[in-house]
């Protein structure tokens, strides 16, 4: 797909979290074909693949990724087209551009993009979301790239889609998605794409992290659970509890993954043995 490819790329280059050792084969594609084709020849050769976009919910551990990393975010899978009331958008496109284009042509509904770090895809394969709002609200279909390397498409109606997970994404790989907005006022938007960075601002650590480490339990949310056990602050190495938001570890300068998960499993351990609440993690491992 005329895109680059090289060897032994330092993921801590490609996460927010600015962690992670070496994938050993890095590749970004640019065009959907390209992308198909990389993945029925890695699957032929039995390399393991994984495909990572923004990496801004994601923990790549210190020894790195064995296999192939497949980057999806120039070219074809930049695109946001705006068709009527719905959006066209490429897997790689950034959440903050598909909230400006709807913004641009007075669709509301994707306010709450602006606020997110990460692209597309990971929004999706997550389910992501914020503000109330989740990506599959205004998912109308996926296109993407089956377990047998064909291109196929799916209605909403057909994906099974969780809190923060849609399993059936993980061995099948996303190239874009129709997105459904409804008209609005563009002052409206405004006001609510200005609460959105707002919410951010005032309420989330700007240092280097994943973005909200565990799930909200059904019974409240981890963030204001860990605040509550006294967990702001500490620390493990150079990772550590935020002191805005008990649901953010924050990698305060050369943190390892290792020090993130005893950091994680620490926080678990407190919860569990003090509210008897277990803490499962949001950020992918
Ligand atoms: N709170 C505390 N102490 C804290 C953190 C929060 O008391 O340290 C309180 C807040 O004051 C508020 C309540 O807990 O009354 C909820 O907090 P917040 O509005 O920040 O929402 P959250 O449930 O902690 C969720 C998402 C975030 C998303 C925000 C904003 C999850 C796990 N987290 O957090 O998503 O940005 O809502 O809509 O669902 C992410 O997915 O990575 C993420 C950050």
């Amino acid at each position: 797909g005329g895109g680059a490819a090289r060897l032994y790329e330092p993921m801590n280059r490609h996460t927010t979290f600015l962690i992670g050792g070496p994938a050993q084969y890095w590749v970004e594609p640019r065009t959907v074909e390209g992308f198909a084709e990389i993945v029925r020849y890695l699957r032929s050769q039995s390399v393991p693949i994984r495909v990572i976009g923004r990496g801004s919910n994601l923990l790549v551990k210190d020894g790195g990724i064995r296999g192939a990393v497949i980057h999806p975010a120039k070219g074809d899978f930049e695109d946001v087209r705006v068709e009527g009331e719905t959006l066209i958008v490429g897997v790689g496109a950034r959440l903050k551009k598909i909230a400006s284009a709807a913004r641009n042509a007075g669709l509301g509904g994707f306010e709450w993009m602006e606020g997110v770090p990460g692209n597309l895809g990971g929004a999706i394969r997550m389910n992501a979301g914020a503000m109330g709002t989740e990506t599959f609200d205004q998912i109308v279909s996926v296109r993407f790239i089956d377990t047998d390397g064909q291109i196929k498409e799916k209605p909403l109606a057909e994906i099974v889609h969780h809190y923060r997970n849609v399993p059936e994404f993980e061995e099948r790989y996303i190239v874009s998605a129709v997105l459904k907005g409804s008209p609005a006022p563009q002052a409206e938007i405004d006001v609510k794409l200005a609460a959105s960075h707002q919410k951010r601002r005032t309420s989330q650590p700007v240092g280097a992290s994943a973005g909200c480490a565990f799930k909200n339990p059904e019974v409240c949310g981890a963030g204001k659970l860990i605040d509550e056990l006294g967990l702001k602050g500490r620390s493990v190495g150079a990772a550590i509890v935020s002191d805005i938001h008990g649901n953010f570890i924050v990698n305060s300068g050369g943190a390892t993954a290792r020090e993130v998960l005893d950091l994680v499993a620490e926080i678990q351990e407190i919860a569990q043995r003090e509210r008897g609440v277990q803490l499962e993690m949001e950020v992918k491992v």
